[in-house]
């Protein structure tokens, strides 16, 4: 059978993960694909230093390492916008399967990328871009493709649920809280884009528009962070049988007119304690899908973190080199619903 080569882009906490499950389980790779999977190059800013990895796979030069002729599947875990949108546009144009975790980049430019994957019957995979390990995007779009979600709320911010989780349990306020959390690891040096929503927004601009097949982007999501939440706010939370999470929830919603509109929000909210999203501590995620035929599903586990996020990765690359070896193609992208954004004060 073919060789499947395959290139990574970045080398942080979820591409070393990625470069060793691809290099330590070779062997089972090949089995579960039917051809071997094999390593072509990796794409880093610097090559100086000892990176781990043996210094003839790197390389500064992302657009040759996705142009040579033996990458047939691109994984895309470098982060930031506009550099892995011209290079996984480069690799669908050329026909090759990608692979990403690039939650900011799907959720506006999902459309863009889908078309093009569409256009050359690529695939294009990113269930590690919500929710780190746990399979959210491959059930909404495979195991539900035939039932009808109506909605899709969860816990997808693994930094806020740390802080609010440590809030609720210590009586320690915001500042102390987040302090805590950066000296621990969870939160950024910079920490705007958990703490103020956007990470959860774009997670769920993109839950929303694999949910209800059609296009939602981050802007159009309503969006509230935590940065306001004090330890009084959960004291009186805790006083109504309740804790306060930061949800993003995603819904079909009828208006006054009638006319079926889609609401996706996130801000922190309170949640009473016998709620299953209440018991969802520390790092962790989880996401209640409710289907009219299936009911109501939850998924948990974790979110966030190199291991965690590289188990997502490995899936889809995976699924990407059987569908390269076998002459099988992913999830197509469904003809979308124009669907209306609800505004907010509509809910
Ligand atoms: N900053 C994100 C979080 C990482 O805290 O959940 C995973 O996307």
């Amino acid at each position: 059978a073919a060789t499947i080569g395959v290139a990574v882009l970045g080398l942080g906490n979820v591409g070393s993960e990625v470069v060793r499950i691809l290099r330590d389980h070779a062997r089972e790779l090949e089995s579960r694909v039917g051809a071997p999977v094999v390593l072509r190059g990796i794409a880093v800013r610097s090559v100086e230093g000892d990176r781990g990895v043996p210094a003839e796979l790197l390389t500064t030069d992302a657009d040759s390492l996705v142009a040579r002729d033996d990458v047939d599947i691109v994984v895309e875990v470098i982060g930031g916008i506009e550099v892995p949108r011209k290079l996984i546009l480069a690799a669908l144009n050329a026909g090759k399967s990608v692979v990403t975790a690039n939650k900011a980049l799907l959720a506006d430019y999902t459309g863009e990328l889908a078309e093009a994957a569409e256009k050359q019957r690529a695939d294009l995979y990113f269930e590690a871009a919500v929710a780190g390990a746990i399979p959210v995007i491959r059930p909404l779009t495979q195991s539900l493709a035939g039932d009808r979600v109506n909605k899709v709320a969860g816990i997808v911010n693994g930094t806020t649920n740390f802080i609010l989780s440590a809030m609720d349990e210590t009586g320690a306020d915001y500042a102390d809280t987040l302090a805590e959390a950066g000296r621990l690891g969870y939160a950024e040096a910079d920490p705007t884009a958990d703490v103020e929503g956007f990470d959860a927004a774009a997670k769920a601009a993109i839950l929303a528009s694999i949910a209800f097949h059609t296009r939602v982007t981050a802007a159009d999501v309503y969006r509230e962070g935590i940065s306001k939440i004090t330890s009084a706010d959960l004291e009186a939370a805790k006083s109504l049988g309740c804790t306060v999470k930061l949800l993003s929830i995603c819904e079909r919603i009828t208006n006054e007119a009638g006319e079926e509109r889609i609401s996706a929000r996130v801000y922190p909210a309170l949640v009473p304690n016998d709620h299953p999203l209440a018991s969802v501590n520390g790092a962790f995620n989880a996401v209640v899908v409710e289907a009219e035929a299936a009911g109501r599903l939850m998924f948990y586990g974790q979110g966030a973190g190199g291991s965690p996020t590289a188990s997502a990765v490995m899936g889809d690359l995976v699924m990407a080199a059987r569908n390269k070896v076998h002459g099988g193609r992913g999830p197509r992208e469904s003809k979308y619903a124009d669907l209306k954004i609800a505004p907010i004060g509509e809910i």
